[in-house]
């Protein structure tokens, strides 16, 4: 299991404040782990973790069997993990090819994101700020995957987007993730496309796991859904 990120009884917050609490889960490349909980349940702060831009009071982020807890940000991203920022990570004053280029400058890999998204590859001229929200989430996606990274954590990437755009988002990341084998972080309000896409599920209620289990198990315990996201399985 040293080739899998994990998360080992991690306490993790902002200063002093703690956001999130024994957080303890491990993704596998080709497995997929969703997260669910309300807003300010702490499914960011755990992303952030990983990534070292939130503050790990006890436990453990390891990556590749190494543990990185008190390594500087950009090397867990040397290590194989990119993310997805509930932010979008695009800059608006440049054009989608310079966009995916700041990224990586591997030509491979711009013509691969470009295979992912054909959209972009429309759009490799027009900039950042004159794309649409479905393209700016699919510029982002196409970014993080420029790296080439073993694992990819997305951070609410259906927020604000049409039934149809979001479906077209999930659709490439259900390729690329299959394609590649990648191991997939997927934070996400929709509980559905969470159920449907991931083999396990974690709800996190008031910056603690209050379920992990497949989408099944969760399913069938009823109430923690209505009680942890506030919304009903379908
Ligand atoms: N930079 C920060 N400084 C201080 N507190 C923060 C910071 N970011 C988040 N928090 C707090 O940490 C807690 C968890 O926030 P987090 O962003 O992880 O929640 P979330 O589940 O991602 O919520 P949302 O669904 O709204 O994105 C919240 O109480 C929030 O106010
Ligand atoms: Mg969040």
């Amino acid at each position: 299991m040293t080739d899998s990120i994990a998360w080992n009884a991690v306490h993790a917050g902002y200063g002093r404040t703690v956001a999130v609490e024994d957080i303890s889960v491990r993704v596998a490349p080709g497995e997929k782990l969703g997260i669910l909980g309300r807003n300010g349940a702490g499914k960011t702060t755990i992303l952030r973790a990983m990534m070292g831009d939130a503050k790990v009071h006890r436990g453990t982020v390891e990556v590749g069997g190494a543990d990185v807890t008190q390594r500087p940000a950009f090397q867990r991203n040397k290590l194989g993990v990119a993310v997805v920022p509930q932010t979008r990570d695009v800059f608006r004053s440049l054009t989608v090819r310079e966009n995916l280029l700041s990224a990586s400058a591997d030509a491979e890999r711009l013509d691969h994101a470009v295979a992912v998204f054909p959209r972009l590859g429309e759009r490799m001229r027009n900039l950042g700020a004159d794309l649409s929200g479905g393209e700016q989430q699919m510029l982002s996606i196409a970014r993080a995957i420029m790296t080439a990274p073993r694992f990819l954590m997305l951070d609410e990437p259906l927020e604000g987007l049409s039934p149809t755009v979001a479906h077209a988002v999930m659709d490439a990341v259900r390729r690329m993730v299959t394609d590649e084998g990648l191991g997939c972080v997927l934070v996400e309000q929709h509980v559905r496309t969470v159920l449907e896409f991931c083999d396990r599920v974690m709800v996190i209620e008031r910056g603690r796991c209050a379920f992990l289990g497949t989408p099944d198990a969760l399913e069938a315990e009823g109430t923690i859904l209505s009680r942890a996201v506030g919304i009903a399985a379908h």
